[in-house]
């Protein structure tokens, strides 16, 4: 009895501090969507930084760590941060537009085509072979174009 009332009272700590592990509110999903893709972002930026800009000297390990985070990041299952609810047409803050729910073929094409090239990012950012990476920058970058096109309102 009283080790089941620690277990519960345990998880019940986990669910509060850890909101995915309870239903999170469709505040928590768009502050936690849109927080993944500035820090995708912000990866994203230091990749074209070395690579396509040359303005920060190429270095290996700060690419793979760059492509670590985004390949992590898409792999982390954002779609658990999509619900209807959180589109703009329900929800406030948010650009994610009601297409999304509306098109469900097409929202699972972008989203597994990202999923696939941000793999392979991570792959070839392991290789240190800097045009590789260039290029494999520029196909993720379409694919994060091509979801914000279908989805997010401008
Ligand atoms: C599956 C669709 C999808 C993919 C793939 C995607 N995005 Fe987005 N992105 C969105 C949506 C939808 C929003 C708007 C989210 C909101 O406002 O709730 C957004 C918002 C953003 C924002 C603004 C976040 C904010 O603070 O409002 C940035 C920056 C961004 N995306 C960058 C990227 C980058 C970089 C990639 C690729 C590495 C990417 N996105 C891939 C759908 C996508």
């Amino acid at each position: 009895m009283r080790k089941t009332g620690v277990l519960t009272a345990g998880l019940l700590a986990a669910a509060m501090t850890f909101p995915a592990f309870a239903q999170m509110s469709v505040e928590d999903q768009i502050e936690a969507r849109q927080a993944a893709y500035q820090f995708m972002s912000w990866n994203m930026g230091k990749i074209k930084a070395q690579v396509i800009d040359g303005e920060v000297a190429f270095n290996a390990d700060q690419m793979m760590a760059a492509a670590n985070a985004i390949a992590a990041t898409a792999n982390s299952g954002l779609g658990a941060l999509y619900s209807p609810e959180s589109a703009m047409d329900q929800a406030d803050d948010t650009r994610l537009k009601p297409e999304f729910f509306e098109q469900p073929e097409k929202a699972r094409e972008v989203g597994g085509n990202f999923v696939r090239e941000a793999n392979k990012l991570q792959e070839v950012a392991a290789t240190g072979d800097q045009e590789a990476l260039a290029s494999q920058f520029a196909a993720v970058g379409k694919t994060c174009k091509a979801c914000h096109d279908n989805f997010r309102a401008d």
